[in-house]
């Protein structure tokens, strides 16, 4: 008996293994076509994504503004050799209040700070290092600054020396070479001499920022981004939008124009999880909205700023602004847009001007608060649309749809939100792997005269371990990938996607998965990562219908397929994935052409370990294979591996 059993179950997975399956693409019948800005990115300061990530500020509490003025600094002879005072320049300086005050005692002893950076200073051998200082000598002394960039055994692997300083407050640089590779080092300011030195605005970066800018960007972390080839750059958030209240709130003139005019502010994501807290993370605002900017022109994405609508974050304290009060609200977001697109002539844009891009920046796109809901976001909305509306109709707002993707609080807003004809609804969905596949329909019934859909953060979280890159397993990422392919389907309804959060440094993130991850000196990018860049690279201009059985693939069998077509370079390209733990042949017939070229280019990711993910040390473990795949005739076919995601590309006519 147990036999039969056995030989019959064998005979079944034999059948589901090989028995083939007729799929047809019906490449002349174009249903949908695909925004510019379909795929994008998410970018918020949580995790350490700006300061000590993508921002490549190297000291950590460069002015002394952090609650703990000292709060990453280490004092070097304190007591004998001398001593510190923080002083508070109140209204004379009201964005940057305090600086330090060093004080040598003597003229043979040495005294100062060492900065901890970010978990360390990631430094590279042979690379140039730009130092500067913002300092005077109140008293006229005579003193020299000894900067020493030491290894993890506090050898010296790169030093330089500042004297002659005046009485008046001056930036000084001077730029040295470390001699060695080191992911945490540390930075030493020594004061020679006895007397009194006053130092803000402490500041270190590598001389290979992304396009080598002064206060530049990390060009790894910057490349990761570049080649996603993303349609549009969300900024800055996220919940750091709203602020824990609104005193903490994201306001983007205060992140514009000379960096020691920018006021910081507490990151919300410093306290937010008793798990993960991280009290020495703050905002610099080094990467500021004029940056955001100009990084969404160098990936070629549209830049999509969110903006505080009055309200603070409904996870904290919910805080509101009186609807009479709104209109400082309202007119930052009048000024945004004239920051982003006015004429240098104009008061904001003249400031854009000044900071060095004269040209536009073409700004299309604005979203009204970030991850809102209920009456009172309605209200809010309501009032700041409709005078950005009149005052510069040209601009597509997004509105928010709430935390969750199916509960009262997002059909509310929906139903309002329609009634109001709004632009695009950020929908939000932090869902298990099974709600992924069975949400890969999600979008096949929507009304397609409605608003357009924003997916504007999403991520599949499944299970993990302490290993921090451990959530983005390939479950998570196949999972994705399956619900993508409905994204894709559904491009006539589903205008922007993104998946949230971007950034996690493995030695300081809060919140996990993220798509990308990093410690001071490498960079990974994850199973999740691979598959949002092969949808991007891969995005084609209208979907076109793939079919099994005359329906549309969405489980059925365990596969998720969609197609595109690309009219510009003529190319039909398919995703397809399979979740079952079995092979599938597929046969897949393309009608509707003249003929297909005789080889086609395959791309696949596989593991056969859904728990599998990829670490700093082995980047690469879950990432995309490409071949090349021979077809005859009109047809291609395919033994799609189990647990296995493919994009097929192929020239037609
Ligand atoms: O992506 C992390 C957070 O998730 C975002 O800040 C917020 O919008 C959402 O709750």
């Amino acid at each position: 008996m147990k036999r039969i059993i056995g030989n019959t179950l064998i005979l079944l997975i034999g059948l589901v293994c090989f028995a083939q399956k007729q799929l047809t693409v019906q490449v002349n019948q174009p249903v949908a076509e695909i925004q510019p800005t379909m795929w994008g990115i998410f970018f918020e300061d949580i995790n350490f994504g700006a300061d000590g990530g993508i921002y490549a500020e190297l000291i950590k509490n460069r002015s002394f503004e952090f609650y703990k003025p000292l709060m990453g600094w280490r004092e070097i002879g304190r007591g004998r050799a001398g001593e510190v005072r923080i002083i508070n320049r109140m209204d004379a300086n009201p964005p940057n209040p305090r600086f330090a005050r060093l004080i040598c005692k003597t003229d043979t002893l040495s005294y100062g700070l060492s900065n901890e950076g970010f978990r360390g200073l990631g430094v590279k051998k042979d690379l140039p290092y730009h130092f500067s200082i913002i300092a005077r000598v109140p008293e006229n002394d005579k003193l020299r600054l000894k900067i020493e960039l030491i290894d993890s055994v506090s050898k010296i692997i790169g030093n330089a020396v500042i004297e002659e300083f005046g009485t008046d407050w001056k930036k000084y640089q001077v730029t040295f070479i470390s001699s060695a590779t080191e992911p945490r080092a540390k930075l030493n300011l020594l004061v020679e001499g006895k007397g009194m030195l006053d130092i803000d605005m402490v500041s270190l970066f590598p001389d290979d920022t992304w396009k080598n800018r002064p206060n530049g960007l990390r060009a790894d972390l910057v490349q990761m981004l570049y080649d996603l080839k993303p349609g549009f750059l969300r900024f800055p958030g996220g919940c750091i939008v709203e602020g824990h209240d609104l005193d903490v709130r994201y306001q983007w003139k205060k992140t514009i124009g000379p960096d020691e005019e920018r006021e910081l502010i507490v990151n919300r994501w410093n306290t937010e999880f008793m798990h993960k807290h991280t009290p020495d993370y703050f905002q610099s605002f080094g990467l500021g909205f004029y940056e955001y900017f100009l990084l969404s022109e160098d990936l070629g994405a549209e830049p999509l700023p969110i903006i505080n609508c009055g309200m603070a974050c409904q996870f904290n304290t919910g805080e509101l602004v009186d609807l009479d009060q709104l209109e400082p609200f309202i007119q930052d977001a009048l000024d945004l847009v004239e920051f982003a697109n006015g004429p240098t002539t104009s008061k904001w844009g003249k400031k854009r001007a000044e900071m060095g891009h004269p040209e536009p920046f073409g700004l299309k796109y604005l979203g009204i608060g970030n991850e809102q809901w209920g009456e009172q976001y309605i209200e809010r909305y309501k009032a700041i649309a409709s005078v950005l509306k009149e005052k510069n109709p040209e601009i597509q707002l997004v509105a928010a749809a709430g935390p969750s993707p199916n509960d009262g609080r997002f059909h509310y807003l929906w139903k309002e939100l329609k009634a109001l004809n709004a632009d695009l609804i950020d929908e939000h969905y932090y869902m298990n792997p099974n709600w992924f596949l069975d949400n890969a329909r999600r979008y096949d019934n929507y009304d397609r005269k409605g608003p357009k859909v924003f997916a504007g953060e999403y991520a599949s979280h499944g299970p993990s371990n302490d290993d921090p890159t451990s959530r983005n397993t390939w479950l998570s990422a196949l999972t994705e990938a399956a619900f993508m392919t409905g994204l894709e389907r559904n491009a006539d309804v589903v205008y922007m996607t993104s998946y949230a959060p971007l950034f996690g440094h493995v030695n300081a993130w809060q919140w996990r998965p993220d798509l990308i991850w990093f410690d001071n000196l490498r960079v990974a990018g994850t199973p999740n990562y691979y598959v949002q860049k092969l949808f991007a690279n891969y995005k084609g201009t209208h979907t076109v219908p793939i079919l099994m059985n005359e329906k549309t693939i969405a489980g059925e069998d365990s596969l998720y397929a969609s197609a595109v077509i690309d009219k510009k370079s003529g190319e039909v390209i398919l995703k397809i994935v399979n979740t079952a733990s079995v092979k599938s042949m597929l046969k897949i017939k393309l009608s509707g052409i003249k003929s297909l070229d005789k080889h086609a280019e395959i791309i696949r990711m596989h593991s056969n370990n859904l728990l599998e993910y990829n670490t700093l040390e082995e980047p690469a473990k879950i990432s995309p294979m490409t071949g090349k795949l021979p077809l005859s005739g009109k047809t291609i076919e395919l033994q799609a591996d189990e647990k296995a995601f493919y994009v097929i590309k192929v020239k037609y006519k």
